[in-house]
């Protein structure tokens, strides 16, 4: 989408006019610059009761050369920073070929300019399509959206800044449902490096790192080589390095797993929905979506993001159940089934990211079908052994909805992961609980500060986004497929905390 900012003058082809529910009459700048019966059309349709402004009411007025959609807020006082980012969604998802790509939205009475951010916000996140493998039809406009949006002198400045900055996050976010989205034959794990350094390249305040699978095995980074090793497209860890030069203190570290296809490997799945693991690398499309929303809004902090990526396949070189297999932190893993390989690769990640001096640890993943179990679509698994990271990350989350619900680290199932009769730990829980035992053996494996008595676990969160990564038909940002969830809440985060 493209987008400007200006004061109330004229439309082009198409003026959203959202109002709310106590405009009874339509405001003098509702109608600049349209032509004098489209302007007597706009302010009877307004005055009539077959638009009362209430949310989910709208009127489309129809003028040869200038439509203009009514859409209704509700209440002013009602209208919270998430119901106009889903008004926006919803608006932009309602408009169809008749509307054309230009738009012209115009904020009048009783708008703040927060809710008008987020309308706009909405609409920017909405407007997403993959269909880079389908036929165009002969007739099919694919230009991108140009919305102008209007509004009075004395807010102008304010939303501009606001547009550039959810409109550079929004790019972040349709990157990570671009990466999610992508098939497994065409996204393995070296595309995606392929990728990270091409968006890399010429960006001063950002350093790439690929650990290829040579040096993975010099490294003895075995989680990820072994669960890697059964694809011909073997696995590697991209590290971004965002303002990390000459950095003095800690820094955040967030650790996706990148599992580009999960077939369970020699403990195969079941064929049925097995498409659906193409997307069990979102949480490594996460971390690359944040980089990029992050440089996008000029961040000046220093972040690192590091991500997993494998291939979880099967062939007479895959690894196997009963196998003892290393891991980068030293720690023997007993793998009782090879599809519980997410949190593998995301031992050695965890571990490496205790090489940079970490402030703190937010790892993501699609890691168990148990999160989806206990939280269907509607919220991330949340474990932190940290209260304040853990709070700071549900609060993050909470005010850009994308919600993320506390869970229990309970040491009960650090128990079970530690059980194995013949290695440090095996990668499998008990029966039940299966998400609270999978956060349980990452714990495993996140790193200390100081070094004996004294040594003490970073502050470490992990968010289980199995069930929030795609497939939700609640979240209006999204029509399907990926989401890009967790984009926004790192953002919000990392920089306006
Ligand atoms: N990638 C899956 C988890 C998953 C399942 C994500 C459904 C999204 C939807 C993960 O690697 C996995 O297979 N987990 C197993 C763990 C089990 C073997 C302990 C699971 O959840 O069944
Ligand atoms: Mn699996
Ligand atoms: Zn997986």
């Amino acid at each position: 989408m493209e987008w400007n900012v200006e004061g109330f003058g004229e439309s082009t082809q198409t003026l959203i006019l959202p109002l709310f529910e106590e405009v009874a009459k339509a405001p003098n700048k509702a109608t600049s610059g349209l032509g004098r019966s489209t302007a007597a059309q706009v302010r009877e349709a307004v005055a009539s009761d077959d638009f009362d402004g209430k949310s989910s009411n709208s009127l489309t007025l129809w003028n040869s050369g200038q439509k203009v959609v009514l859409a209704g807020m509700g209440l002013p006082e009602n209208l919270a920073e998430k119901d106009a980012r889903d008004a926006g969604a919803k608006l932009l998802a309602s408009l169809s070929k008749q509307h054309g790509k230009s738009l012209t939205v115009r904020f009048t009475t009783n708008w703040r300019v927060a809710q008008m951010i987020a309308f706009a916000e909405g609409m920017m996140l909405r407007d997403y399509k993959f269909d880079k493998y389908q036929k165009k039809d002969d007739d099919d406009d694919d230009s991108p959206y140009s919305v102008t949006f209007q509004a009075s002198d004395r807010y102008l400045r304010q939303l501009h800044d606001g547009c550039a900055r959810v409109g550079a996050i929004a790019v972040g976010v349709h990157r990570a449902r671009d990466l999610g989205n992508e098939p497994a034959n065409v996204l393995y794990p070296m595309e995606y490096a392929k990728r990270a350094r091409a968006w890399a390249k010429g960006k001063d305040n950002v350093k790439l790192t690929v650990i290829e699978w040579a040096e993975l095995k010099k490294l003895g980074m075995d989680g990820l080589v072994n669960v890697g090793k059964g694809s011909e497209h073997k696995p590697c860890m991209v590290i971004f390095e965002l303002n990390a030069d000459d950095r003095n203190g800690p820094c955040p570290m967030i650790v996706g797993k990148g599992i580009t296809f999960d077939t369970g490997g020699i403990s195969i799945k079941p064929s049925g929905g097995m498409d659906e693991m193409k997307f069990d690398m979102h949480g490594s499309a996460t971390v690359f979506g944040l980089m990029e929303a992050l440089h996008g809004i000029g961040h000046q902090q220093p972040v690192i993001g590091i991500s997993c990526m494998a291939e979880n396949t099967l062939s007479s070189t895959a690894y196997r159940p009963g196998d003892v297999i290393n891991t980068y932190s030293g720690k023997t893993v007993e793998v009782l089934n090879t599809d519980a390989e997410g949190r593998l690769v995301l031992a050695d990640g965890l571990w490496k990211a205790g090489e940079f001096d970490p402030e703190f640890i937010i790892d993501l993943a699609t890691l168990t079908g148990a999160c989806v179990v206990a939280l269907g679509h509607e919220a991330t698994g949340l474990w932190s052994n940290d209260d304040a990271l853990r709070e700071r990350l549900r609060k993050a989350a909470e005010s850009v909805d994308e919600l993320a619900w506390p869970m229990p680290l309970l040491p009960a199932f650090e128990k079970q992961v530690k059980d194995s009769k013949i290695a440090d730990v095996k990668n499998l829980g008990d029966r039940y609980g299966g998400s609270n035992s999978a956060a349980a053996f990452l714990k495993q494996f996140v790193p200390e500060r100081g070094e004996g008595d004294d040594a003490e676990q970073y502050p470490w969160a992990h968010l289980d986004i199995a069930g929030t990564a795609w497939g939700t038909s609640t979240n209006d940002m999204v029509a399907h497929g990926a989401t890009g969830v967790h984009v926004r809440t790192l953002t919000h985060l990392l920089s306006e905390q």
